[in-house]
């Protein structure tokens, strides 16, 4: 991009990225060139388009070229910024995050009214989230029903460092706990709702993700073992001592694990209550409850 040009507007500066991220190959070139343009000038999609003849100054046409730069080397758009919103949530990430995914709102979507149904009994509720990452899963929760409280547990202390400050942000952070642990290992209690988007992917699939996902996403919040289905045999064989009685578990899965996944918690002593594919059909998450449920 040409910082020299005296007549940047928030519409050239766009056409051009648009333009150059096509000829990188990029797969929506104009979406990205808005997102990246957008946050880099601190305005939403709105506020661009309503003002399309807003000058762009030498500074700021610096920061969108290093971002353009960045971008065209294959780094994702939300990498670069260092943020993604996540149910409503403007969440900030670190290299130890995933990123988090349209697909696993699906589960905070479902979560949300078996939490709440939770709250209308007891008046409260109290919310594990195994490997929790940037904290998207349970900070969504927490934002959205103020009698509920959470433990959040990732084996990376990095990531937790980074789910703390985002609680702190949204001003959370009385009602979230941070706690580094493999799975269950450091953690106590009984909790209404165990919530989980855990690493699913089989190890030989690694090496044909996107490079935009293998390249960038931690390796430890992707790999799930030979089969995909380390984290759901750990989770299952302990989640009995960390149920309420009448507590549900609720996973997000691969594509094509809910079969795999359901008879792991079977012959643990758990019913699955719901499974919920996503908008194309692939199998996305699962509710389950202890077998011994009076609500069964
Ligand atoms: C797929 S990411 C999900 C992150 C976040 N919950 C989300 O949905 O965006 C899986 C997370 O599990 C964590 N993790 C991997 N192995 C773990 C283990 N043995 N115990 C606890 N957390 C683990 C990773 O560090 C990562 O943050």
């Amino acid at each position: 991009m040409d910082n020299t040009d005296s007549e940047l507007t928030i519409a050239i500066v766009i056409n051009r990225l648009k333009r150059r991220f096509a000829d990188c190959g990029i797969a929506d070139p104009k979406g990205d060139a808005r997102v990246l343009t957008g946050a880099l000038l601190d305005l939403d999609l709105t506020a661009m388009v309503l003002q399309p003849d807003r000058p762009v100054n030498p500074d700021e046409n610096d920061r969108i070229e290093m971002a353009a730069i960045r971008r065209c080397a294959g780094e994702p758009v939300h990498r670069i910024l260092a943020m993604r919103s996540f149910f409503g949530l403007d969440l900030h990430l670190s290299d130890a995050t995933l990123e988090p995914r349209p697909d696993t709102e699906i589960l905070v979507e479902i979560a949300l009214p078996i939490a709440q149904a939770v709250v209308g009994r007891s008046g409260r509720c109290s919310i594990l989230d195994l490997g929790t990452g940037t904290g998207a899963i349970c900070l969504a929760l927490l934002a959205q029903i103020s009698q509920a409280s959470a433990v959040a547990t990732d084996i990376s202390e990095a990531a937790l460092r980074t789910a703390r400050a985002n609680a702190e942000r949204f001003g959370l952070s009385d009602r979230f706990q941070p706690v580094r642990s493999n799975w269950f290992e450091g953690v106590d209690g009984l909790y209404d709702v165990i919530v989980s988007n855990p690493p699913y992917i089989r190890s030989g699939e690694i090496a044909d993700l996107e490079p935009e996902v293998r390249d960038f996403d931690p390796m430890v919040a992707l790999d799930g073992g030979a089969d995909g289905l380390d984290a759901y045999r750990a989770i299952a064989r302990e989640a009995d001592g960390h149920l309420e009685p009448e507590g549900r578990l609720i996973l997000e899965t691969g594509f094509d694990q809910h079969a795999a996944v359901i008879a792991l918690f079977d012959d643990c002593g758990f019913i699955c209550q719901s499974r919920v594919q996503d908008l194309g059909g692939n199998d996305r998450v699962l509710v389950f409850s202890r077998a011994d449920s009076e609500t069964v």
